[in-house]
């Protein structure tokens, strides 16, 4: 679903692109989209991710074309400079930084005018359902209720997000959403034989429920496409 959308926008805006990948780790987006002839600059907390990137990317003949950055995201906004990216994305970080609204605000200053942010984040919806059909009733209570959708201090993610709370998120900074999609709606459903046996359909039934509510509502991870007003 991820790259349909961002497929879409590569093809809308010619040329070679300038992309941002916060959070990017070991360039499973950067290295192919520099292997589609876009220059990216993966901005990662970890040495260690970025190692790994930094090999793939060589491996894949596309090291000239792919910047590796040790940064924190909240510190995005000293080292993007301002208005100078075509695309940014965010994708499993909001989870995890000390400042959402700050990294989101970093997001959309880098962003020319027109650019836009790819930004994937946890559904607490989902969060909860898995908890709940897992059995592990109490988490699912604890998530259902708490402000950020944070299971408790083992919880590995420090919020999740509903569609509405992440548009919101993104609103504020000043970029308009134009799309909203779930990602693996139906495929953390099915039955792993199920998925084997018949991945194209799986895949034709993701695409279709992905835009849908209230399929879209409960998928594991929230996608949101926005836009940098010009
Ligand atoms: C779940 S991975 C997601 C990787 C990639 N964005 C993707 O969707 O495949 C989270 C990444 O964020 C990085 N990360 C975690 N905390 C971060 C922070 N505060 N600032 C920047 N990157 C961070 C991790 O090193 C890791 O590479």
């Amino acid at each position: 679903m991820i790259w349909a959308v961002l497929r879409r926008e590569l093809d809308r805006q010619a040329g070679p692109l300038t992309v941002v990948d916060v959070g990017g780790g070991t360039g499973g987006f950067a290295v192919p989209l520099a292997e589609a002839g876009h220059r990216v600059t993966v901005v990662d907390a970890s040495p260690d991710a970025l190692a790994a990137l930094t090999r793939r990317a060589a491996e894949a003949g596309v090291a000239e074309r792919v910047r590796a950055v040790q940064g924190d995201g909240d510190a995005l906004a000293g080292l993007i400079p301002p208005a100078t990216a075509d695309l940014v994305l965010c994708h499993a970080v909001l989870e995890v930084v000390d400042d959402p609204p700050g990294v989101v605000a970093a997001v959309a200053t880098a962003l020319r005018p027109g650019g836009a942010a790819s930004v994937l984040v946890a559904n607490r919806v989902a969060a909860v359902l898995t908890r709940a059909v897992g059995g592990h009733l109490d988490t699912a209570a604890a998530l259902l209720v708490d402000p950020d959708g944070c299971a408790g201090p083992r919880d590995t993610l420090r919020r999740r997000y509903d569609a509405d709370g992440a548009a919101a998120l993104l609103s504020a900074a000043g970029l308009a959403v134009e799309q909203i999609h779930g990602v693996r709606v139906i495929a953390d459903l099915v039955p792993a034989a199920a998925a084997e046996a018949d991945p194209e359909s799986l895949l034709a039934l993701e695409m279709a429920a992905a835009g849908r509510a209230p399929y879209r509502d409960i998928a594991s991870q929230l996608h949101l496409f926005a836009r940098r007003p010009t």
